[in-house]
């Protein structure tokens, strides 16, 4: 018998605590770091659109799925498929999932690191009088370096565990409810900040007049991973806090709001960037350092600038944060469930593993640089696995494990609340998990692995 058996099992108490525990989830690097900058290379609005077609056709039915499977089985993302498919191997799906979580988290808290960084940068007024060149030598020298970008992220780790083993009421929903309304008002800050700049409404414009010549098979895949990893999917995340939320919840309702306030914040940080790199002339397409080297260009160069900055890398490590506790969590709630451990040592054990992971991540970027496998450095490798194999892979089981295996009857009775709510989308949610969501996902997937180049 296992301790969840004994005691009655941690969960979120409101629906507003449900909703700020999963959009804080959804609401991370992804949407502010990646978002931007990937709809910047894809054309801005036609990128956009498909972006929210693909949330809406995809990204819904799987999340209902992973809450429905979650919620049903009351386990970790293991525990739940031994629970509903005893003496199967579709528990391997789950062990996917706690591996997916070990690898993410190992570059994911590199990168929160520096957001911390960058943070006291901004209190120093670090960036002032410095053109771009010099703010990206400053970037660079930072992250190839070997103990600071250690420290910062080992202080990031300390943070994550600190409110993971605090548990779900304590702990994740406590936090979530401030940090998350904290959140929503410093991005509004800062695209009111953004708008009014002289010349910023040609940002707009890019954001969101749709050239639909730009568009490419490639964007459209490059959309569609997007949108599963800035919703948290496939690695059994939803499937875990799925696990804490209350029968009475309306799970279409919660997907429906997390889904839309993770899309909203996506825009809004969109709204604040891209005004901003039009306004001072910069390349929109610019990559993965538009944060940490075009930002701080920005901020020096513009009115308020000095707190500007303060208030987006503070953000930025907001929204990192309620993310890495949901990834930290999937690997924890396994422990205590399936291994027996306390909370606590299993906080300690799963961060100090995902820590030393870490190190080599941060290594890679600097020291580590010449060690390689399949050409890729160690940070790379991580991302690249648990991203374009692990997740797809894991969302593709996801639907049709609910869609094939559990099948039409226990997903309706789950969705419905045993039929206390009316569901007459239910056939369309059926067709989705069935067949359209496989379909698309086995796509992503083979374009991840580069068996077709577009
Ligand atoms: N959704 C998070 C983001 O956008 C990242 C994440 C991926 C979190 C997978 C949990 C699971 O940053």
């Amino acid at each position: 018998m296992s301790n969840s058996d004994l005691t009655p099992r941690d969960r979120f108490t409101s629906r507003f605590g449900i909703i700020a525990a999963a959009a804080g989830s959804a609401v991370g690097l992804g949407n502010i770091w990646k978002f931007p900058y990937v709809a910047g290379q894809g054309g801005g609005g036609a990128f956009l659109v498909v972006y929210v077609l693909f949330i809406a056709a995809i990204g819904l039915p799987v999340m209902l799925s992973e809450f429905s499977i979650g919620r049903r089985a009351q386990r970790n993302a293991i525990g739940s498929f031994k629970n509903l498919a005893p003496r199967t191997p579709w528990f391997l799906v789950g062990v996917m999932g706690v591996a997916a979580a070990f690898l993410i988290l190992s570059f994911y808290s590199a990168v929160a690191g520096w957001t911390l960084e960058y943070i006291i940068k901004s209190f120093s007024d670090a960036f002032a009088g410095r053109d771009e060149e010099e703010l990206n030598l400053m970037f660079s020298t930072f992250v190839s370096g070997t103990w600071r970008p250690l420290f910062w992220q080992l202080i990031f780790m300390v943070l994550t565990a600190w409110i993971v083993v605090a548990g779900i009421k304590q702990g994740i929903e406590k936090y979530t409810k401030v940090l998350m309304p904290l959140l929503i008002v410093m991005i509004l800050v800062l695209c009111v900040r953004s708008i009014t700049l002289p010349g910023g409404g040609a940002g707009l414009a890019f954001l969101f007049n749709p050239d639909f010549s730009k568009l490419t098979a490639g964007t459209l895949l490059g959309a569609l991973g997007q949108a599963f990893f800035s919703l948290s999917l496939g690695m059994g995340t939803l499937i875990t806090y799925g696990s804490y939320i209350q029968k009475n919840n309306n799970l279409s309702e919660t997907v429906i709001q997390v889904s839309v306030t993770d899309t909203l914040i996506a825009i809004l940080a969109g709204i604040a960037i891209f005004p901003a790199v039009f306004a001072f002339n910069i390349d929109p397409a610019e990559g993965p350092g538009l944060v940490f080297i075009t930002l701080p260009n920005i901020f020096q160069q513009m009115p308020g600038g000095y707190f500007f900055s303060i208030i987006f890398f503070t953000l930025l490590l907001i929204a990192a944060l309620t993310s890495s506790i949901s990834i930290l969590e999937v690997v924890v709630a396994y422990i205590v469930e399936e291994l027996h451990l306390t909370r606590k040592r299993a906080t300690i054990l799963a961060s100090v593993m995902i820590s030393v992971l870490g190190i080599f991540c941060s290594l890679s970027l600097g020291i580590l640089s010449d060690f390689r496998i399949f050409g890729l450095v160690i940070f790379d490798l991580m991302d690249f696995t648990a991203s374009n194999l692990l997740l797809p892979l894991g969302g593709l089981f996801i639907v049709l494990f609910v869609g094939w295996y559990l099948g039409a009857g226990p997903a309706r009775n789950e969705i419905s609340n045993e039929g206390a709510l009316r569901l007459g989308y239910f056939p369309l949610f059926m067709f989705l998990v069935r067949f359209i969501a496989p379909f698309a996902i086995t796509l992503v997937f083979i374009y991840g692995l580069g068996l077709i180049r577009i």
